[in-house]
């Protein structure tokens, strides 16, 4: 058995984490941090995970995902790599590759700039090879992984002009498990708000990822809106065409071969993807504004957090990739 730890599991994605890996075949989680609960039992917290103690800080370990907030995870995820432990960090604290971006975006310095240029970008879909040598997996953003899921194909196809908006909205556990007034019940139930457009932390990610992918330099405008949901997130990204194509040919052949990505013939609700490691995606084309139109949504906390780092922990330790990952929704 492969010894699994958790850093942080008393977060939503910690929960999650340990929920998802207790069902799989070929891991055992052996320790989880918990700073508010050290000391407890997790089956004392959340009564449906496993029965293990909650330790102040991190033990030997195979692999280990990080589940801190940006900013506190990196400090955290160094000395462990520097151990020669292989880490899944589901905090922001290595997704960008430029160090310059870091002070800006998040508030810090980062501490370990050399690891930032280690790092694989763990968007599992596209850069599965670099993730099974890696070291160091930076696991996607919610919101970036349903974008740029949902922009890959045309971008790789070079379809695109690099004008591209992303509308963006996410549940309520999105914003994770710390109190705020934005998440308190009365303020977000039957209500719905657009924040973060002077720029969302997310904006640089996906920026960057794009330009890779697309070999453009993209203009992006990304617009998030909390939605009075506990899971769920959909992105409706719009951008002119450089070119006539089949799109729903072009998407279905990209995705062909992945297991928790469809291409489907209608805009999907997020219901189809709650619960389920599935990235549900609707290409179209406006044929009045000749744009394209890409329609995406998945469960962010799974495909957009947890799911997607026990999918890559599949790559890196050469296990069957859909191995103990739900890919079918709850319904209703
Ligand atoms: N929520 C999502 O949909 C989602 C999706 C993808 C990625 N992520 C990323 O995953 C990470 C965890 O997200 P989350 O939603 O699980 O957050 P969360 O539910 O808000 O969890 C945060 C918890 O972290 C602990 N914490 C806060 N500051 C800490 C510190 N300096 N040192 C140690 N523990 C600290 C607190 O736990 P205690 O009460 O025990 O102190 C707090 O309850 C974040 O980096 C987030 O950006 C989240």
């Amino acid at each position: 058995m492969i010894r699994v730890g958790i850093v942080n599991v008393t977060g939503y994605i910690g929960a999650e984490l340990a929920r998802l890996l207790s069902s799989h075949p070929e891991v055992r989680l052996s320790w989880a941090t918990g700073r508010s609960e050290v000391g407890k039992r997790l089956s004392d917290v959340f009564p449906y995970l496993d029965d293990i103690q909650i330790t102040p800080e991190p033990e030997e370990a195979d692999i280990v995902f990080s589940a801190l907030p940006a900013g506190s995870s990196a400090k955290e995820v160094v000395p462990l790599v520097n151990k020669g432990m292989r880490v899944i960090d589901l905090s922001a604290d290595f997704r960008l590759d430029e160090e310059s971006l870091y002070p800006e975006w998040y508030g810090f310095s980062h501490p370990a700039p050399y690891l930032i240029k280690e790092k694989v970008y763990g968007l599992s879909e596209l850069y599965r090879q670099d993730i099974a040598k890696a070291s160091l997996v930076a696991n996607p953003g919610c919101y970036p992984t349903a974008t740029l899921l949902a922009l890959a194909p045309a971008l790789q196809e070079g379809l695109i002009q690099p004008d591209i908006v992303v509308d963006a909205k996410s549940g309520m556990s999105g914003a994770g498990r710390t109190f705020s007034l934005a998440t308190h019940f009365a303020e977000a139930n039957e209500n719905l708000s657009a924040y973060a457009l002077e720029g969302h932390r997310h904006l640089p990610e996906i920026i960057q990822e794009v330009r890779k992918m697309g070999g453009i330099s993209p203009c992006v405008t990304f617009i998030p809106h909390l939605v009075p949901l506990t899971r769920g997130l959909l992105v409706t990204c719009y951008a002119s065409l450089t070119k006539e194509t089949n799109v729903e040919r072009l998407y279905q052949e990209f995705y062909r071969k992945e297991p928790f990505v469809e291409v489907v013939a209608f805009p999907p609700p997020t219901k189809l993807a709650l619960g389920s490691n599935l990235c549900l995606i609707h290409p179209t084309i406006d044929r009045r504004t000749g744009k394209l139109i890409v329609v995406g949504c998945l469960d962010n906390l799974i495909k957009g957090g947890a799911g997607q780092a026990i999918q890559n922990m599949n790559l890196m330790l050469n296990f069957p990739e859909i191995l103990g990952i739900p890919s079918k929704p709850l319904y209703p």
